[in-house]
């Protein structure tokens, strides 16, 4: 049985990491879950799962982190997974991460810790988990590129001018992915998709100029990775992230899940219309100030007081002074 906490256990990502261990309760056994609020949906989880050790916040979350187990799943949304995250490492515990934030705030910090605590960093991220899949048993020297897929969001192939009116409903309906208030703008916004450019050069340790993104707005292959022998590999499965949850609680046990695509379609980023990913790469050596900075920025929009575009005014601003 591996021994499994949980953190952010009542969020999309921590449900669904739940889906995976109900279907296969004689592999996993958890001991630990933890929420920000949700009190009522935690105490529900504990009792299913008969798990002793609940957390709330933050701090109970790093505290229950710590404890000796075989795999810590961090599913905290914001920077609020990140003391959680180096207290998981720190104690030894493997880490299968979606939350983003940390990385991108503290990438650096995390990987050398792991390194130092020899611990495993699982991504569950869908781009990142296809990545480490390819990199699985092959040279690391010898990438050539990595390419991560991008969906385009609710608004791909609008101009900025179609966009100066869109409502908030209109950037949470995101075509083929069910996920969190936030990541659904990050995604329409394709902050996101930088956030994961800097995600993947601490993951994989790969230098920015080598990591490409392409709009695939169909969401099956979620990574390439080129080499330099001229070979290419490619994950592709349903946009579903039961996948890379369920390939990270199993590693290094467990299948990969490779579908073939009929007809992939790929389309270039318009960087003029979508700034995410020139905002994120342009401030990636200040990773807390800009997940902040948009932190800030998208909890304006979805109170109403911005528009879409002026997401983008404010974290430049932000990070301007
Ligand atoms: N959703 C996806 O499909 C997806 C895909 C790839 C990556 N990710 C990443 O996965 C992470 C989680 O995303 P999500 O969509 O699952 O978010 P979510 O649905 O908002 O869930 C967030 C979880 O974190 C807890 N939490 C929030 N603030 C906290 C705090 N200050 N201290 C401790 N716990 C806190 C929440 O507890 P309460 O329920 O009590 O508020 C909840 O359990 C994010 O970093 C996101 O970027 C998500």
């Amino acid at each position: 049985m591996k021994r499994i906490i949980v953190l952010g256990s009542t969020g999309s990502i921590g449900r669904q990491t739940l889906d995976v261990i109900r279907k296969s309760s004689d592999k996993f056994q958890i001991i630990g879950l933890s929420a920000n609020s949700n009190r009522e949906l935690l105490a529900a989880q504990a009792r299913e799962f008969h798990v002793a050790h609940m957390a709330l916040g933050e701090s109970e979350a790093r505290a229950l982190a710590s404890q000796k187990c075989d795999l810590v799943v961090n599913a905290i949304t914001g920077l609020a997974g990140l003391s959680p995250a180096i207290a998981a490492i720190k104690s030894g515990n493997d880490l299968a991460i979606a939350n983003k934030e940390s990385i991108v705030a503290a990438g650096a910090r995390i990987m050398s810790l792991a390194r130092k605590h020899k611990v495993r960093i699982i991504p569950i991220d869908s781009e990142h988990s296809a990545i480490f899949q390819c990199l699985e048993g092959r040279n690391r020297k010898s990438v050539k590129k990595i390419i991560l897929t991008c969906s385009g969001g609710p608004f791909f192939g609008r101009t900025r001018v179609e966009l100066k009116g869109v409502t908030v409903a209109q950037a949470l309906a995101h075509p083929t992915w069910k996920m969190g208030k936030k990541i659904s703008i990050d995604s329409a916004t394709l902050m996101n998709k930088g956030f994961e450019i800097i995600e993947a050069h601490h993951l994989f340790n790969t230098p920015y100029k080598k990591i490409e993104v392409l709009i695939h707005p169909q969401s099956m292959v979620h990574g390439m990775v080129e080499f330099e022998d001229g070979s290419t590999e490619t994950r592709a499965y349903k946009p579903d992230m039961r996948v890379p949850i369920e390939y990270a609680l199993n590693y290094p046990d467990g299948a990969q899940v490779n579908e073939s695509v009929k007809t992939p379609k790929y389309y270039p980023v318009d960087h003029k219309t979508f700034e995410g990913i020139k905002i994120a790469l342009k401030y990636s050596s200040r990773g807390e100030e800009l997940v902040r900075a948009n932190d800030t920025a998208v909890e304006k929009f979805l109170a109403g007081e911005i528009k879409f575009l002026e997401i983008y005014d404010l974290i430049k601003k932000e990070l301007k002074k």
